[in-house]
């Protein structure tokens, strides 16, 4: 359980660095064991200082999803990028180019339109631009189907000079719908067969795509189970959060971020409100539990409603907070969190020992 340390105002939001720690250990130890690249996604923390720590621990580059946050990264020293986001206009392809200039850039497509534009670039620039083809797993966002209709992309695309398939990748964010460790299984062997079996269909047609590059948090734990797969982008497994709380597949000890609030009324009985709104938590919902966060000192707490800056918390029967009292929460969805603050505070044994500096806050162009 963390422990509040009075270094800091609320609302707070922390993370405890031996948790952090912990966790970029174990994701790293499991791609090193399953023999896979990790490309873990930097939108969740978007802090220079996490991402040199993720390398530090094994990570082959990073994953953006904008190139705003890859210039941030590129300028924190981070020299081997995925924006694993489609490129759309001049003065995006412009920014694209200027940063091929400094650093290794790869990028995603699932359009042929795309690609051409990327393909003049990098025959403008004189290179051949790393292209990772987006493939739908489920997900039902970009990505052409599976099978037949991404080869015949893909084949098209492989004809351009100024670019080079490099990967078939695609993320199955649906698991987040799962409510047991077991389903999202299933959907970590749908996300990596989809794109195996791409490949095995583009390799009969004479085609070679040599990555596989799958992504999500929670399919990225039964990565060992899937064969073929080459690279893993997992994102939220820095913080940890509800989202994975709830579908059982973290322990609350592996919440590394936590929202600390303070009781600022107590209006009606039952009732009390936070200095944490929408502002602080974000509105992001859970499918799995009820609330706007989970307050684990308090269980059976609901945050029920929020508005910009209050917190309304119904408490359950004989519980009591008094005006004062600070209660700490962990977040349905941590990577939303991260963007509404300029700088995390991290703790060490619940004392504050460094500000985590969200330098990529807000980069969504
Ligand atoms: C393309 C892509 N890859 C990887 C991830 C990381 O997924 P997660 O946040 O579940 O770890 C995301 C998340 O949005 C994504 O969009």
């Amino acid at each position: 359980m963390h422990a509040w340390t009075t270094m800091l105002d609320t609302p707070a939001v922390t993370i405890d660095l031996d948790l952090l720690d912990a966790n970029l250990e174990r994701t790293a130890k499991l791609a090193s064991q399953a023999g896979v690249k990790l490309r873990p996604h930097v939108k969740t923390h978007k802090s220079v200082w996490i991402a040199q720590r993720q390398m530090i621990h094994g990570a082959a580059g990073i994953t953006v999803a904008k190139l705003g946050e890859a210039e941030v990264m590129a300028d924190g020293g981070i020299d081997d990028i995925l924006i694993a986001y489609p490129i759309v206009g001049k003065s995006k392809l412009e920014r694209l180019g200027n940063l091929l200039r400094r650093i290794k850039v790869s990028v995603s497509t699932d359009s042929y339109e795309v690609a051409k534009d990327l393909s003049e670039l990098g025959e403008h620039l004189k290179l051949r631009i790393p292209l990772y083809i987006d493939v739908n797993s489920g997900l039902n966002r970009c990505g052409k189907e599976p099978g037949e209709e991404t080869a015949k992309l893909a084949q098209q695309i492989g004809q351009l000079p100024g670019i080079e398939v490099v990967a078939l990748m695609t993320h199955a964010g649906q698991a987040y719908s799962k409510s047991r460790g077991e389903d999202c299984r299933e959907v970590a062997h749908t996300e990596a067969e989809a794109l195996v079996r791409t490949q095995i269909l583009l390799r009969q047609q004479g085609m070679l795509i040599p990555g596989i590059s799958v992504g999500s948090t929670p399919t990225s734990k039964f990565v060992g189970e899937l064969a073929g797969v080459t690279e893993m982008r997992p994102g939220a497994y820095v913080f940890g959060d509800g989202s994975q709380l709830f579908t059982g597949l973290i322990e609350e000890e592996e919440c590394a971020m936590r929202i600390f609030a303070t009781v600022v009324s107590t209006p009606r009985p039952g009732t009390v409100i936070i200095d944490a709104g929408s502002k602080t938590l974000t509105s992001d919902r859970s499918p799995h539990r009820q609330g706007f966060g989970y307050i684990p000192e308090l269980p059976e707490a609901i945050i029920v409603q929020l508005s910009e800056e209050h917190g309304i918390i119904q408490l359950p029967e004989g519980t009591e907070l008094r005006i004062g009292e600070i209660v700490s929460i962990i977040p349905n969805h941590c990577c939303t969190v991260t963007n509404l603050h300029d700088r995390l505070a991290g703790l060490r044994k619940g004392r504050l020992e460094r500000w985590l500096q969200v330098e990529a806050r807000g980069q969504v162009r």
